[in-house]
Order: structure tokens, then sequence, then C-alpha cells
């Protein structure tokens, strides 16, 4: 007992070093390494010419990752949506429209609505469209529009209003929840978007109650796959209306939402560019790295978001039959870019770029560039398979829109590309 209190100043100095140490990978306050070469091979090893060449296979793994992860594509899952209603027909000083459908996917009591709002660009020939899925209500998205709100009111406010969202904002960046929509039609681009609590809540416990009640015949059972159906019901939408190309249509999300984009990118092969901004476990970063969040730590805190398959793995990650290098290959020769930020390392800027770099021999064999340069710093908007490092943490800043821009205007063809591969200064 003497001994112990003798010793409690330096056991609290001690504590607190380790609390501190532990948060400063949280709060992003270390830099993920640039060093790929010293670090594992992504396991199990990439069988290129199978996932190439033979559609058998390519449905296995796809089947792999529905069996241990994601669970079942909810493959037929009805989707009805209604016609646009005009939110603002002389959006950004005339230059387009905002309009807004009520979209229902599922069937009877438990079928559920959300909207998509799009900003159509004013245009003479069909416009490309990259749709995102946000953490944020719609009404947070499009400050000050009369969009309608959950409570199927119109918006009267965003959510980063007042003291608390201007917090949210310095921490997690100026675009985290409002989207410059100006900047996407000065690339050529309409931009459409939607809430993904809307369709199935990121709650424990409710996500499984909707999910369950859907009514269609294969009903998800992860709020990831769940959400990467939502952007198929989006597409359903657009690829009706002529004002869109239905050849040139993108996804995006941040984080969660990235990571449901790279799902929907597999399962739906309408999508013709992928945009998955620090995306972390379960999306681009290996599920067997030991840097970062983790898939169980993600597992543990959110289990909604996986199939409950996820928790016979967790305690021997070996054992998981796939890996996200794999997910990566399966997208090939989809044009994809992988956002992140050096102080990101919870979502594991680095396995990411090892996930990529395996992947890249599936791009390759599928007459794709993969990844291209030399190293996480280079960025090159054109590469089919496009890795994106900045400096900062967990966020979206105007910089990561300029990633943005340019690699949609570079494989969606648009104007305003940026001229040259930007390098990122350490
Ligand atoms: C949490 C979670 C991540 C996720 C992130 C986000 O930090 O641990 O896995 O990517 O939320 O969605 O912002």
């Amino acid at each position: 007992m003497i001994w112990f209190l003798k010793r409690m100043p330096l056991l609290i100095v001690l504590g607190l070093t380790v609390l501190v140490m532990s948060n400063c990978t949280m709060l992003g306050m270390n830099y993920a390494s640039l060093e790929t070469g010293n670090k594992p091979q992504p396991q199990p090893s990439l069988d290129v010419p199978a996932i190439t060449g033979n559609a058998a296979k390519r449905d296995a793994l796809k089947q792999a990752f529905e069996d241990t992860l994601y669970g079942p594509w909810p493959t037929a899952m009805p989707v009805a949506f209604s016609a646009w209603r005009v939110v603002e027909p002389d959006y950004l000083d005339g230059r387009g429209t905002l309009e807004e459908a009520e979209v229902t996917v599922g069937s009877g009591e438990g079928a559920r609505l959300f909207h998509l709002v799009v900003a159509f660009p004013k245009a003479d020939r069909p416009a490309p469209v990259v749709v995102g899925q946000t953490f944020s209500s719609n009404c947070s998205v499009f400050p000050g529009e009369p969009v309608t709100a959950t409570d199927m009111t119109a918006c009267t406010g965003s959510e980063m209003d007042g003291a608390m969202g201007t917090l949210a904002t310095q921490i997690f960046g100026r675009y985290i929840a409002v989207a410059p929509v100006a900047r996407y039609f000065d690339a050529g681009l309409a931009y459409a978007s939607f809430y993904a609590s809307e369709l199935v809540p990121d709650r424990n416990g409710d996500a499984q109650a909707v999910m369950a009640n859907l009514g269609g015949a294969t009903n998800p059972t992860s709020a990831l796959m769940a959400w990467a159906y939502g952007f198929t019901a989006a597409l359903d939408v657009l690829e009706a209306d002529p004002r869109i190309d239905k050849s040139r249509m993108a996804v995006m999300g941040h984080s969660r939402h990235g990571k449901s984009a790279l799902i929907a990118g597999v399962w739906d092969r309408r999508v013709a560019a992928v945009i998955a901004h620090q995306s972390g476990f379960a999306g681009a970063a290996l599920s067997r790295s030991e840097t970062g969040e983790g898939l169980v730590r993600m597992a543990e805190s959110y289990p909604h978001w996986l199939s409950p398959n996820v928790q016979s793995y967790l305690a021997d990650l070996s054992s998981l039959p796939v890996d996200q290098h794999e997910l990566l290959a399966l997208l090939a020769p989809t044009p994809v870019l992988l956002g992140n930020g050096r102080r990101d390392v919870w979502s594991d800027p680095n396995s990411t770029y090892r996930a990529a770099e395996a992947a890249s021999a599936v791009y390759k064999a599928e007459a794709a560039t993969g990844l291209t340069g030399d190293g996480m710093q280079s960025f090159d908007p054109a590469a089919d398979l496009a890795y994106w490092l900045r400096s900062g943490g967990h966020s979206i800043v105007p910089k990561d829109i300029d990633a943005f821009t340019a690699f949609l205007a570079a494989h969606l063809g648009g104007a305003g590309a940026i001229e040259s591969p930007v390098q990122m200064a350490n």
C-alpha cells in the first residue's frame, strides 16, 4: 500500500501519457507512415487471371464478401420514385435548377422513403452526374434551400448553424456538410445527394429493424450494404432523366459513406466512377492492418454497419477469407479515387495504399491504368486507381474538392480538369 501511495504521482503521469498517446492517433495528431515496402503484402494474394477473366470466380469473390462482411446485396429490392419537384428554378444565379424526388425502397409497410436532391446544370446535352451520400440531412447539404427535411416540412436551417455546427466545420472541414455545387457545375457535372439515414438509420438496433422490414425478396443485413443500395436507387432515378448521361454516373462518399460507395461500385456496374474519401476499415483499408481504427474496434462500435457474420472472424482476423484489396480489384476497371489525410491515421492511409497497389495488377490486366506514380504522395487524377493524400485529418476541405473535381473531370469528361498532377508536401 505504502509502495503504491509513494509512486502515485508517477503512476498518474504514466497513465496520462498512455491516454494521451492513444488518443493522439484518434485525434489526428500522428502522421501516417509513408513507407509501404516494409509492411506485409495484402493477404490473401490476388488470383489476377481468375478475377479478370472469369465471371464465376468474380461472383464467388463477391459472395465471400457478402458471407463475411456485408451480408447479401438486396437483389431486385423494389425502387419507385416520384416526379421532380422544382425547389429552385434559378439555382446559383440561373446556372441550373435544384430539384427533388421522393424515392421509395422496398415494399409494404416497411418500405422506406428518402429524398434525392439534384442540381441540374443548364446544358445543351446530357450531363455526367456525381451522387453524394451524406451524414447530414439535405437541409445542411443545401443550406438556405427549401428542400424537404426528414419530418417532411421545408428546411428552415442547417445543422451547421450555431456554435456546435461551427465547431464541427472547424474540425471536419468546410465541406463536411454543405455541398460546393458551383464547383461541380464548373466541372461540367450535375450533383445529386441524399441523406443515408433517411433510408436506413445510422443507429444500432434501429438499423437492423428497418432492414429486416424492407419487404424485399432479399433484405440487407448491414447498413453499409443498404446504403450502397441507396446509390442504386438514386441511379435508377437519374438514368430515367434525359438530362443525365447514364453512361457517366459517379458515386461519392466520405468515411462510412466512402465504404458504401465502394460497395455500390462493385455490386452495381452502372457506376462509372467512385470517390471513396477516407473510407477506412471495411472500405479501402486492409482488415489485417495493425494501424488505425482496426476492423475489430469498428465492428464493436458500429455493429449495424456489417453483417452479423463478421463476429466469427474478429478473434482472428487472419481467418477472414477476404481482404479489401480484393474489393478494390472487383471494382476494376471502374475508376476509383481513394482520398486520404496524412493525420487521419484512424482511416489508415498506409494500408489503403497497399490495397490499391495490390489491386493495380487487376486494373492493368483489365487494360486500365491502376496506380501510377511512385508512392503515397503522388496524385494522378487521370489514373484509374487514383490515390490522394493531403496534409490534415478526417475532413472534407477545399483541396479535397479540387482532387474530386479533377478526378471526375478526367474520367467523366466534364470541363475544368486540373492541368497537372499535384505533388503533396510532407
Ligand atoms: C468512425 C468510425 C470509422 C468511420 C467514421 C466516419 O470514426 O470509427 O470507421 O469511417 O466514423 O464515418 O466518419
